[in-house]
């Protein structure tokens, strides 16, 4: 695998490894928005950044993995929930690069539970710590811990990836793609009025935030919160940036780094639970333009930018981004809920 170096940039990054197919295009939704009949919506394709180390964790990883095999690691260390898409990806990446992988996983593995990003992470070879949720919220982080003491018993070495590969490495990611992505609007011959994304651990749209102040600064970045309310990903951004500015100290720019925007009010039941109108916005997309999107991240997202829409909050814009940050195999797992909320059993 090759080492590349990233793309032009004011930022001094740090090394990546080539991991996802780059760039991924930016397509407009030709259908849909004549159907909308407002701004033009555009779809920027991070769910084709491999098929199956699909989606946005393919660019934070780039950027956390070369670290860990820069630092001689042979253990990868993660978490999250029993369909992680990131647990997922590090899973088949570490296989692809001849690492142990362990995943601490939220919830209890069961018949039937082994599917989607669940079935793919026991294919890939990556050993499944199972916790039940109020175990994982109390013990995820000694568990991990406990397994990286292990591992360095044995004379290995381990790298521990916070939830998502949100963390100051897997930040570069979404700055990365901020570049990508400004080169893709002067190709296009349009600027944003806003770019939006799903926000889930809150670094894919921190990077936009950050990548974006520098490379197309007038271009706004809102996340769609699925699960934690705007608050908590306020304090989780400043957090974050804070520990991203002391890693590797980046130029600030002039008036300091812009507060993040967050949408918090279509996060539904839950984490992870989607209304039936979720399942409507993901079968119109998918009938509409051939798009498919999940109902724990990217269909909550685009649903809430439909809302948005028909609220009048994009009044005036021409032009609107959505990324596509993957996660088809989480649609998997709830296709009684789909079909359900489609009405499928009543045909
Ligand atoms: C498909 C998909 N989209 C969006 C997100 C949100 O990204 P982030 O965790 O960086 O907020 C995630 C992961 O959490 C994801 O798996």
């Amino acid at each position: 695998m090759v080492e590349s170096s990233a793309s032009p940039t004011p930022f001094e990054m740090p090394p990546r490894r080539a991991f996802a197919q780059l760039p991924t295009p930016l397509q407009p939704l030709e259908r849909l928005s004549s159907q909308l009949g407002g701004p033009r919506l555009w779809v920027k394709r991070d769910d084709l950044t491999g098929s199956l180390l699909s989606g946005n964790k393919v660019r934070k990883l780039e950027f956390v993995l070369a670290q860990a095999l820069a630092e001689g690691c042979d253990t990868l260390i993660t978490c999250g929930g029993l369909q992680s898409n990131h647990c997922r990806a590090t899973a088949l990446l570490g296989a692809q690069l001849g690492l142990k992988v362990h995943l601490v996983l939220r919830g209890l593995r069961r018949s039937g539970v082994v599917d989607g990003n669940l079935l793919l992470s026991q294919l890939a070879g990556a050993q499944v710590h199972c916790l039940a949720p109020a175990r994982y919220a109390l013990e995820r982080d000694e568990r991990m811990a406990a397994i990286a003491r292990e591992t360095e018993a044995k004379g290995g070495k381990a790298w521990v990836i916070p939830t998502g590969a949100s963390d100051a490495w897997g930040l570069w990611g979404y700055i990365n793609a901020s570049a990508e992505l400004a080169e893709d609007y002067r190709a296009a011959g349009f600027r944003p009025d806003a770019v939006i994304c799903a926000t889930g651990s809150g670094g894919t749209h921190a990077g936009l935030t950050l990548g974006h102040q520098v490379y197309c600064p007038d271009v706004p970045v809102l996340g769609m919160a699925v699960c934690d309310d705007r608050k908590y990903f306020q304090r989780r951004y400043r957090e974050d940036v804070e520990a991203w500015e002391a890693r590797f100290t980046p130029a600030t720019p002039d008036g300091g780094w812009r507060d993040p925007e967050i949408n918090d009010a279509y996060i539904g039941p839950g984490y992870g639970l989607a209304e039936p109108e979720v399942f409507d916005t993901i079968a119109l997309l998918a009938r509409t333009e051939g798009l498919v999107l999940d109902p724990v991240y990217t269909g909550k997202a685009f649903h809430g930018l439909l809302q948005e829409l028909k609220a009048g909050r994009f009044g005036g814009a021409e032009h609107l981004v959505f990324v596509h940050t993957g996660g088809v195999f989480g649609l998997f797992p709830q296709r009684e809920q789909l079909a359900d909320a489609l009405g499928w059993w009543r045909r």
